[in-house]
């Protein structure tokens, strides 16, 4: 195939892309009011019935709880999927990626408090810094966190990791929870792909997209029954030493 064939055909790609994503984006959208407005009265009807205890009431009230949990899950799947179908406009700056991890931890500890896991941080001092969007790696960050959260039920130890190796500075999440399988290894960065009753599938992708358009790359090692590092590989350019 002629160069020009390969560009006229890949910008084709691109356009069909953008469309797709941005029609699928419209949909969600569209799904997302009148589903907004389904919650919105589902909470005045429990209102309503708040006193009630007729087991008619009862009924009633178990059914609205259940419709209610299924609506918060189709929202949560909407505000995921939004996400991942939102165009990769990145606004980089150059940052210190132990610092943004850093904060990122401050923010954590509550909720760590709260599912008894103990949050240990190894973060390099100095690292060269990388271009990054801090809002977009902050979801990564996020992402990776409560995935490795969701794994550790019973409580466990949440590890971050910054360091640098040849030309890239790598951050590694290492949990000691539930572990991957050695097939579901296979599809965890697939579309919808979840283990999970309430789960998108939806996270990981968002995270390897994200981390792709930032040219990094993102590797899992996992041991059934003993734990999960997630490896994010970042690079350096010319002007990361710059002060
Ligand atoms: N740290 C982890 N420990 C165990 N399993 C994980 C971990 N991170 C991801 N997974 C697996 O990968 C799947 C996909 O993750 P994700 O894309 O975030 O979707 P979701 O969290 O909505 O299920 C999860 O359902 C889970 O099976
Ligand atoms: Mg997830």
């Amino acid at each position: 195939m002629s160069s020009k064939n390969k560009n006229d055909r890949e910008e084709l790609l691109r356009r069909n892309y953008a469309e797709i994503a941005q029609l699928a984006g419209g949909l969600a959208h569209e799904i997302r009011n009148p589903l907004s407005t389904i919650s919105l009265n589902l909470g005045v009807l429990s209102e309503d019935l708040e006193d009630g205890d007729t087991p008619r009431d009862l009924r009633m009230k178990r059914r609205i709880e259940i419709i209610s949990r299924e609506c918060d899950h189709l929202e949560q799947i909407l505000s995921d999927f939004l996400r991942f179908t939102t165009g990769m406009e990145l606004e980089t700056q150059l940052c210190d990626l132990s610092q943004l991890v850093g904060s990122f931890i401050e923010s954590q500890r509550l909720e760590a408090d709260a599912r008894q896991i103990e949050i240990s941080p190894h973060l390099a001092p100095d690292l060269p810094r990388v271009h990054l969007d801090p809002h977009q790696f902050r979801q990564v960050l996020l992402n990776l966190t409560l995935n490795a959260m969701q794994a550790m039920p019973e409580g466990g130890v949440l590890e971050f990791q910054t360091f640098l190796q040849a030309n890239e500075v790598v951050l590694q999440i290492i949990d000691n929870g539930d572990g991957i399988s050695k097939p579901a290894q296979k599809k965890i960065f697939d579309l919808f792909y979840s283990s999970k009753p309430e789960g998108s599938g939806l996270g990981l992708p968002t995270v390897r997209k994200i981390i792709e358009a930032h040219h990094g790359s993102i590797q899992c090692e996992s041991e059934p029954g003993r734990g999960t590092k997630f490896t994010v590989f970042l690079p350096i350019t010319l002007d990361s030493q710059e002060k």
